[in-house]
């Protein structure tokens, strides 16, 4: 039994193997009539509880598909319907859910919450969000980057604006997956060291540019997120676009990037703020692939979850 809890915390060979699982789980779904089954029905039996303690579409939709796909059955959960929600404490949801349930997926705020449900429970547990990482988010970008454009080892990725949770998962990525990676947003907003640590110490370059034109050239990828996350407060929405605006991602700033740099965002959008609905709609952009990717990466790491 393993659990997905973040990528720095997961071997690199298990998680290249995850990837390529991924692409032949999808290839095979390709090259069968549309609606068919899954010839593999790895999860057939089993139960799985997606908990959300916070909004989502992909997450949500992609973990139950990719479950069903597999032939398992899954559970969804709200947070705040839980007696969780109400004062039962982590360590008892965990101990209890695992007597129902084969495998848990939550989404959470705190990072402790996820930790502690993986130190009580007897199942697999998989992060799906949290207010530091969104390693599953991840897994999908680096699929769709290979997809589009093979081995990312060694390729320049420029993330732009709030040095946030999915940002994080991106460094733990870069060490893990060896891409050399620079962020480009304001001081207030950087990366925490930690994350731009990991990624050192693995021999990667991690360039902190505040220049956002600068920043790019040469890049093979440009990612941007929203400029306020669901843990941040909508008190600071305004001073956060303030500070950020210089980093939207529009035409004039893809034009500094290499000539087929990718850009990729995880979604949900809002378009002309972080990203301009020119660069969303563009040649370059992938965003529609990243989100069906996260259906074939989580289905990968679901089954290394499981050991099926
Ligand atoms: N990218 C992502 O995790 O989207 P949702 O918030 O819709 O799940
Ligand atoms: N950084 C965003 C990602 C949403 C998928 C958030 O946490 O709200």
């Amino acid at each position: 039994m393993n659990h997905f809890l973040d990528i720095h915390q997961t071997d690199p060979t298990a998680l290249r193997q995850m990837i390529e699982n991924a692409g032949r789980m999808k290839q095979a779904r390709l090259d069968r009539p549309r609606g068919a089954p899954d010839d593999e029905q790895p999860l057939a039996g089993r139960m799985v509880a997606l908990i959300f303690e916070k909004p989502s579409t992909r997450t949500r939709v992609s973990f139950d598909v990719g479950v069903r796909q597999m032939g398992g059955q899954t559970m969804v959960l709200s947070g705040n319907d839980m007696q969780l929600g109400h004062g039962e404490t982590i360590a008892d949801t965990a101990r209890v859910l695992s007597r129902y349930v084969d495998m848990i997926m939550i989404r959470t705020f705190d990072e402790s919450v996820l930790t502690e449900m993986a130190d009580y429970a007897d199942v697999p547990v998989i992060n799906g969000l949290t207010d530091r990482t969104h390693p599953c988010q991840i897994m999908a970008d680096i699929m769709t980057f290979e997809e589009h454009r093979g081995p990312i080892a060694g390729k320049k990725v420029v993330w732009t604006g709030d040095g946030n949770n999915v940002c994080a998962s991106f460094l733990h990525a870069a060490g893990q997956f060896g891409f050399d990676f620079t962020f480009s947003g304001p001081p207030q907003l950087d990366p925490e060291p930690e994350f731009v640590g990991f990624a050192r110490q693995k021999g990667v370059s991690v360039t902190i540019e505040r220049d956002a034109r600068v920043a790019v050239q040469g890049a093979d990828l440009v990612v941007a997120d929203t400029w306020v996350s669901m843990h941040d407060a909508q008190s600071a929405r305004e001073r956060r676009h303030n500070m950020l605006r210089p980093y939207q991602v529009n035409a004039a700033l893809m034009a500094e990037a290499r000539p087929d740099a990718l850009f990729m965002h995880c979604l949900p959008a809002h378009r002309e703020e972080e990203v301009t609905s020119e660069v969303m709609d563009g040649p370059n952009s992938v965003i529609f692939d990243e989100a069906e990717n996260r259906l074939h990466a989580q289905k990968a790491v679901m089954r290394w979850c499981l050991g099926v």
